[in-house]
C-alpha cells in the first residue's frame, strides 16, 4: 500500500540545506536543493551512518564516514566506496512559499 504522508513544512529546511525526519519509523532525510525537494534514506549504504551528518553539494551529498557520494534524484553512487544505491522517495510540494507541506510517497 502507497501513503503520502506529510514530513514537514518548506519553511522547515533552509535552501540548500537538509533535515531528518521518522517517517513511518524510518528515517528519512529531505534535502532542498536548487532543484527543489528530494528524499532519501538517511543510512548510507556502505557502513550504516547517518548521512544527516554529511554535506550537500547541488544534488548530491557526500557521506562523512568514507567520502562517498550519491545523486539524491535516484539514490545513484556517484563515489564509492558504496555500490548500492540509497532508496528515494516521491515528494511533492502542496500549497505555496514557505507555508508549503513537503508530503513523501511510503510504500510500494
Ligand atoms: S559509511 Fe558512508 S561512505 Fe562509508
Amino acid at each position: 500500500m502507497t501513503n503520502w504522508v506529510e514530513v514537514c513544512s518548506v519553511r522547515d529546511i533552509s535552501e540548500r540545506n537538509m533535515a531528518k525526519f521518522t517517517v513511518e519509523s524510518k528515517d528519512i532525510l529531505i534535502l532542498r536543493t536548487d532543484e527543489g525537494f528530494f528524499a532519501i534514506d538517511d543510512t548510507c549504504t556502505h557502513a550504516e551512518v547517518s548521512l544527516s551528518e554529511g554535506s550537500i553539494k547541488g544534488c548530491q551529498i557526500e557521506c562523512w564516514a568514507h567520502g562517498a557520494v550519491f545523486d539524491v534524484r535516484d539514490g545513484s553512487v556517484v563515489t564509492p566506496p558504496a555500490s548500492e544505491a540509497l532508496k528515494t522517495y516521491e515528494t511533492k510540494i502542496q500549497g505555496d512559499g514557505e507555508d508549503a507541506v513537503v508530503s513523501i510517497k511510503i510504500g510500494e
